[in-house]
């Protein structure tokens, strides 16, 4: 591709023809606000934030929607950008109910209020994203330390109908992140502007609850979320509150999938928290066992790859592992049911295993679907993503980033990983892109993997030639 000149607050660089603004100054070390951006996705050019100023023209232009041109001189800091930034934060949360921090010592709804001066983590605070929401944090960014005016009521209905993911229009920001991962990434697309009697939210389409939509509870919309606007249903007191108690079994099942969010939310170095670190803080707090599902995924991996060595037909495995992977394959592709193969849950597996040795098990993964799991099939009893288990680590003081890590216990059993492991092993989600071909070698021969990451993926997947394995996570 082309390189052009172009200027970024007096400074001259050379970027490809075709970037954005936001992308060219990234790419140089320049850093735009933004909070509707999201990697991967594309412009939503919904929350202003990320306006500079192009030299010759009358009005702002949006960093993250705009593509560079030859020549462009653009300013992305100035008093006047910084003034309208602040304006268009306001703006937010004038649509939103502020209730950060509520705390019951001082009394306020002040987003300050969250300042270790005070807080005794007593957690009688308010909102579930307090401490680590972008919204939040522009709020700091730009100094808006108090309202000038009163916090909005919350007057969109709350819905919480799924049982598993709570969507709460009165912490929306409408930045159409949830929409797009929805829509783009997981070829699901039930969400999007709805009208209400008390204005316009981001909701299902068509008035409709979660769980009559279509919705296959992925939790991406989660995940993509930079606030409250959507979440995991919490659980936040009953971990801590099981494992102190004296006369209450209770055990963790915990993945690797968790621990980048987890270090990242503790500000430590990527890859410096260890599995065994989170089990010596989950001890801490009075988990009594604490046991690695990839043991358990091992076993499954092993059952399934016995499957795909037994399989004469023709036609690709269609491999999943995920609930919401395997939910979506059979909503949309029931004309390839022959051809699934699906890999059992190291989570049910785990509760079939340890039936009866438990009062409760805590089942924490980055995985937001497995929440699904945990309700459909009872196989744990609460499930904790990434940020509430922060919560709780934060709330009890057990810091894994500064405890000694333990072995965690096992039930015997591990199995080596098999020839087939590609197609088998975990699959990290990206939002949109197009899938990966692996080449494996199965008993001695070549043979082609696809790799969707996400199940936009799959159409792409379905059309490549001599493909033995799809592997389609969600
Ligand atoms: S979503 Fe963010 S800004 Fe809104 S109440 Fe929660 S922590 Fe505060
Ligand atoms: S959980 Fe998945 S399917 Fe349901 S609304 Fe969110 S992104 Fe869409
Ligand atoms: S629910 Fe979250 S991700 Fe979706 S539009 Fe609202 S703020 Fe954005
Ligand atoms: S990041 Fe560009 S409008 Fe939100």
């Amino acid at each position: 591709m082309k390189n052009i000149n172009i200027t970024i607050n007096d400074q001259k660089i050379k970027v490809p023809e075709g970037t954005t603004i936001l992308e060219a100054a990234r790419a140089n070390g320049i850093e735009i606000p933004t909070l509707c951006a999201y990697e991967g996705m594309g412009p939503h050019a919904a929350c202003r934030l990320c306006m500079v100023e192009v030299k010759g023209e009358a009005k702002e232009k949006l960093a993250c929607a705009v593509k560079v041109a030859a020549g462009m001189e653009i300013t992305t800091d100035s008093p006047a950008l910084t003034e309208k930034r602040r304006e268009a934060l306001l703006d937010m949360f004038r649509q939103h109910t502020v209730d950060c921090h509520h705390c019951s010592r001082v009394g306020g709804t002040r987003i300050e209020d969250l300042d270790p001066w005070f807080c005794e983590n007593c957690f009688f605070c308010d909102c579930v994203r307090d401490g680590f929401c972008e919204l939040q944090d522009l709020a700091r960014q730009f100094g808006i330390s108090e309202l000038p005016f009163e916090p909005k009521t919350a007057d969109f209905p709350v819905d919480d109908s799924t049982g598993v993911l709570v969507r709460n229009g009165n912490k929306c920001v409408k930045c159409r992140r949830c929409v797009d991962a929805c829509k783009n990434s997981q070829a699901v697309g039930i969400l999007g502007m709805v009208k209400t009697e008390n204005g316009q939210t981001v909701g299902v389409t068509g008035g409709k609850l979660l769980k009559d939509s279509g919705c296959i509870r992925c939790g991406r919309c989660v995940d993509v979320c930079p606030t409250g606007g959507v979440i995991l249903m919490e659980h936040k007191d009953q971990l801590p509150y099981y494992a102190h108690e004296r006369n209450v079994k209770t055990a963790a099942l915990v993945d690797e999938s968790v621990l980048e969010e987890v270090t990242a939310l503790y500000g430590a170095a990527s890859g410096s928290v260890s599995l065994g670190q989170l089990a010596a803080a989950l001890k801490k707090i009075g988990v009594d066992e604490v046991y690695d599902a990839e043991e358990e995924r091992r076993i499954t991996a092993a059952e399934t790859a016995k499957v795909l060595a037994k399989r004469r037909k023709k036609s690709p495995a269609i491999i999943a592992a995920d609930p919401a992977a395997k939910q979506w394959l059979k909503e949309n592709h029931s004309e390839l049911e022959g051809d699934f193969v699906f890999m059992e849950s190291a989570q049910v597996r785990f509760a079939a295993e340890t039936k009866g040795r438990f009062d409760k098990v805590f089942r924490i993964s980055g995985r937001n679907s497995l929440a699904a799991e945990v309700q459909d099939t009872g196989c744990a009893d609460y499930f904790y993503n990434a940020r509430e288990l922060f919560r709780i680590l934060k709330r009890t003081g057990a810091d894994p980033t500064r405890l000694t890590a333990i072995p965690l216990e096992s039930l015997g059993g591990g199995t080596a990983a098999t020839e087939y492991e590609p197609v088998l092993g975990s699959v990290d989600w990206v939002p949109g892109g197009a899938p990966e071909i692996v080449d494996l070698k199965v008993k001695g021969k070549a043979a082609k993997a696809v790799i969707c990451r996400n199940p936009s993926q799959v159409k792409e997947a379905l059309k490549v030639k001599d493909a033995a394995f799809i592997r389609v996570n969600a």
